[in-house]
């Protein structure tokens, strides 16, 4: 046996072995040989069993707070009060996992039963959520640009442009990353929300939301939420009846967007949305109120 300075020994492992220079996270508590030196401290019911994958801007924040609301669900940020409650099904949201490329592999690498969530709303108002996100964050790329130069900026426009231009529209093209997850989860581990629904009637979709996730006790959301009607959406409804909302960067005030603009985007859609509505179907899953409407609006 031969053995190398620190320094000399990895880089001939990583000549030997270059795919492991980007590390793969695995899951100790699925190999017997880490179990076994695994601290005795330490449990194998930690790591999420749910990840809300996004995308950005669908209603995941919202969804995110009525998650938290049922006594068996905790997310990986647990509050302070949530500490000592018995949750036993834990849960992460990250808005950027749905179309970032790297992520199925390595979520199904150290996750590899957990279930999957996607919210999905109409792309094009995804889209124009994002740019108005951007413009409440100072973007001056966003406050420089109407959304309409935004979505049509050409090839030859800034870079600056076109990279906001990508992180408008990207996400949207929901089947290219859905299918992307169901290459490192089967499709029984997919869920498909409907997020205009989740506005509309979240109690309807936790209900729907619950039996995918087999949770008990199931939490009666009619009761949990509260429609308030100066913010416009629904809220958790605390003792006494009071709503609390969401922070005011969630269910922004904005005008409307141009009918141009919207119907530009509808048509940059109309392929992806027909993918969608392909892939669903094949895995036989609801099929989204705003799809078939655009759908239709665009046959
Ligand atoms: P707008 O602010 O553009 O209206 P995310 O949390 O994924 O970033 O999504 C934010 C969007 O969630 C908001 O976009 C809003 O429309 C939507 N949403 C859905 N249900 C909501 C709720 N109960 N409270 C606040 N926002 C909600």
């Amino acid at each position: 046996i031969q053995t190398l300075p620190p320094m000399e020994l990895a880089e001939k492992y990583f000549r030997i072995f270059p795919e492991e220079m980007d590390p793969l996270w695995q899951n100790p508590c699925h190999d017997k040989r880490h179990k076994d030196i695994w601290s005795k401290e330490k449990t194998c019911d930690r790591l999420p069993k749910l990840l809300v994958i996004g995308p950005q801007k669908t209603g995941t924040s919202a969804l995110h707070s009525f998650l938290t609301l049922h006594p068996a669900i905790t997310s990986n940020f647990p509050s302070p009060h949530s500490i000592s409650l018995p949750a036993n099904f834990t849960f992460e949201k990250s808005a950027n996992y749905f179309d970032t490329e790297v992520v199925p592999k390595r979520a199904a690498a150290l996750l590899p039963r957990a279930k999957i969530l996607a919210l999905l709303i109409n792309p094009v108002d995804r889209a124009y959520s994002w740019y108005q996100h951007q413009r409440a964050h100072q973007d001056p790329v966003a406050i420089n640009h109407t959304f309409h130069e935004v979505v049509t900026a050409g090839p030859s426009a800034s870079k600056e442009l076109l990279t906001l231009q990508n992180r408008s529209l990207k996400p949207g093209a929901y089947a290219t990353h859905l299918e992307r997850w169901l290459v490192h989860y089967q499709a029984r581990q997919l869920h498909i929300v409907d997020g205009t629904l989740l506005r509309s009637n979240p109690a309807l979709v936790m209900d729907s939301i619950q039996r995918f996730l087999g949770v008990t006790p199931i939490l009666n959301y009619t009761q949990a939420l509260v429609f308030d009607e100066g913010k416009g959406f629904w809220c958790q409804r605390l003792e006494g009846g009071r709503p609390k909302c969401l922070g005011k960067s969630k269910g922004r005030k904005y005008p409307e967007m141009t009918p141009e603009t919207r119907a530009f985007l509808t048509e940059y859609y109309q392929e992806h949305n027909l993918e969608l509505l392909r892939l669903l179907n094949r895995l036989g899953q609801a099929l989204p109120t705003w799809l078939r409407e655009e759908l239709q609006s665009t046959s």
